[in-house]
């Protein structure tokens, strides 16, 4: 789909990288070059012509997140990524609600951002983890949460679908449960966002983080989206200019409102307006349309490598485009080294789920995520190059 859309795919390479990063359409591109050629200034500081216009643009994505998400455009913060919302999350509202005792939901599956923040709150604060066990499968289920929950659970973090196995979790049952018990939900979505649709109203989500870049957007910005009620409690992390109303220097200082009181700086201007034109692009395909065409895209993935022995698949049913998988006694490195051989771009390695082995009993994997630009063929160039991996050693040695 769309492949006409990305400049980058004009090289001839397979592209299989996307839960690490995603392509960039040429009007994303473009969007910013604008930015950057033609209307370059601050935000909110100018009465220029151009500068106002840079206003326009840049608090209009706020209503462009909204409708992607459903939530209310004053319950969108602009980040620079997953990983710096769930920090804010962390230590700008956990950290002041939570007590000694208070106990954490996590899995084993999840990436660093939404693991060693909350360790370090537990360092702080007294709070515990605890680690919802997956099934044989490595999937987390409604059942295993309820299992761990007890009177002093608060909080409950999870990825919507997680990076290296792809575990796509019933975010709806798990978010009406968290709040039919008085538990706080925060998803990370940045792996499901992009790929598929979120409501975060729908489904009783309390705090959702996503970055741009996974999504065909620019790196460097991404999004908290916090209920406004919990937001008006929520401390900044960051204190600057932008996000005041006045200072003096008996220490006073007032604030300004959710969610300008969280933006301190120069935000990233050229990359939320870049944001923008990636959502808008993503929305004028259709969420329910790109989920629907990357599972069918892993099925034909797992039919073709079904021909190939000695392969190991570890999560063929999980409803993503996210393949793991090894080579039987072959080093995962070894198998993207050997692949990129063949332009055939892939992650091989523990992926930033360090825990995740406690559960797989395997460190390292290699992964094929895959987005609405792919097609068949570059599935069948991966097959193919696969089915040569007798020659492996040859390539890598
Ligand atoms: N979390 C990103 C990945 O899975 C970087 O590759």
């Amino acid at each position: 789909m769309n492949r006409e859309d990305f400049p980058i795919l004009q090289q001839n390479i397979v592209y299989f990288d996307n839960a690490a990063t995603t392509l960039k359409p040429k009007k994303v591109i473009d969007s910013m070059d604008e930015y950057y050629l033609r209307h370059t200034s601050n935000i909110h500081r100018g009465d220029y012509n151009f500068a106002i216009q840079t206003n326009k643009l840049y608090d209009h994505v706020r209503n462009i997140v909204s409708k992607f998400v459903n939530c209310d455009s004053s319950e969108v913060i602009y980040t620079s990524g997953a990983t710096m919302s769930i920090n804010m999350v962390v230590f700008g509202y956990m950290k002041n609600h939570l007590k000694k005792g208070n106990e954490i939901l996590i899995s084993k599956a999840e990436h660093a951002s939404n693991i060693l923040p909350w360790m370090k709150l537990c360092e702080e604060v007294g709070t515990i983890l605890k680690y919802v066990p997956l099934n044989e499968n490595y999937e987390l289920t409604l059942d295993s949460i309820k299992k761990c929950v007890t009177s002093k659970t608060r909080v409950i973090s999870l990825a919507h679908v997680t990076n290296v196995l792809g575990d796509v979790r019933d975010i709806q049952a798990i978010g009406e449960f968290a709040r039919e018990n008085n538990i706080l939900f925060h998803v990370d979505g940045a792996q499901s966002v992009p790929h598929m649709p979120v409501d975060f109203k729908k489904s009783c989500i309390d705090f959702l983080s996503f970055s741009g870049h996974k999504m065909c957007g620019p790196t460097g910005v991404g999004i908290l989206v916090g209920r406004y009620d919990l937001l008006t409690e929520m401390d900044p992390v960051f204190y600057g200019g932008g996000m005041n109303s006045s200072f003096e220097s008996d220490l006073t200082y007032e604030l300004k409102a959710v969610p300008v009181k969280f933006e301190a700086g120069t935000p990233p201007i050229a990359e939320v307006i870049g944001l923008g034109e990636a959502i808008n692009y993503l929305m004028k395909i259709g969420m329910d349309k790109i989920h629907d065409y990357e599972v069918k895209l892993k099925k034909y993935l797992i039919s073709k490598l079904k021909d190939i022995p000695n392969l190991i698949l570890y999560n063929e049913d999980m409803n993503s485009g996210i393949l793991a998988f090894n080579i039987d006694g072959v080093f995962a490195q070894d198998t993207s080294v050997y692949l990129n051989h063949y332009n055939i771009c892939v992650r091989a390695g523990n992926h930033c789920a360090k825990l995740l082995k406690d559960a797989m009993n395997i460190r390292n994997t290699v992964r094929v995520s895959m987005y609405f630009y792919n097609n068949y063929e570059d599935i069948d160039r991966f097959v193919d190059a696969l089915k040569n991996s007798k020659d492996i050693f040859n390539v890598v040695l």
